[in-house]
């Protein structure tokens, strides 16, 4: 089991067109089996349709390095559209997992889903990663 390093000092901030290369290598680090690319990233979000649909990403800044390490979105879920159901997915550089980061996000996301009265949340956890498991059961048991 992952031993918790210490807490980071982070900034969260909204996501900014220059930090398609930090997503790339974000996601690549976590799934080095499953390789994307800005370009690929890019296109996905031209396709998704930004005026039916919300779709928002913020950004965690390690304080020290000024390094995007992590990443959250949240989005409406176009194939079962509901205005107040909505999915989260956050992603952490595997180098700062277990000091907070995914928390930090998770709750300033779930600040954004309040105003927008979200009435259900999706997140997706793969089972080969079982910390994205262990993280979403932590933050339902937070939640109830
Ligand atoms: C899941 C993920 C976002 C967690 O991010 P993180 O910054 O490492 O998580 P935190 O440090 O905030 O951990 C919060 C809690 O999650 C649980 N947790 C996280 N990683 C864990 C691990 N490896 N083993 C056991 N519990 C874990 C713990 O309960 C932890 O609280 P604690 O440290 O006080 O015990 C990160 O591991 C990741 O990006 N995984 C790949 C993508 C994914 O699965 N995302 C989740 C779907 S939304």
């Amino acid at each position: 089991m992952a031993v918790r390093g210490p807490s980071l000092s982070v900034r969260i901030r909204e996501f900014k067109d220059s930090d398609y290369d930090s997503l790339a290598e974000i996601l690549n680090a976590i799934y080095p089996d499953h390789r994307t690319d800005v370009e690929d990233l890019r296109e996905d979000d031209k396709r998704f349709d930004k005026e039916r649909y919300v779709r928002k990403r913020y950004v965690a800044v390690d304080d020290t390095s000024d390094q995007v390490i992590a990443f959250g979105v949240y989005s409406h879920i176009p194939g079962m559209f509901d205005p107040q159901r909505f999915r989260v997915d956050i992603f952490v550089h595997p180098f700062w997992w277990r000091r907070g980061v995914g928390t930090r996000l998770w709750h300033r996301i779930l600040e954004d889903l309040r105003d927008l009265k979200a009435t259900v949340v999706l997140a997706v956890a793969r089972e080969s990663l079982p910390n994205g498991l262990e993280f979403l059961r932590k933050l339902e048991s937070l939640a109830s």
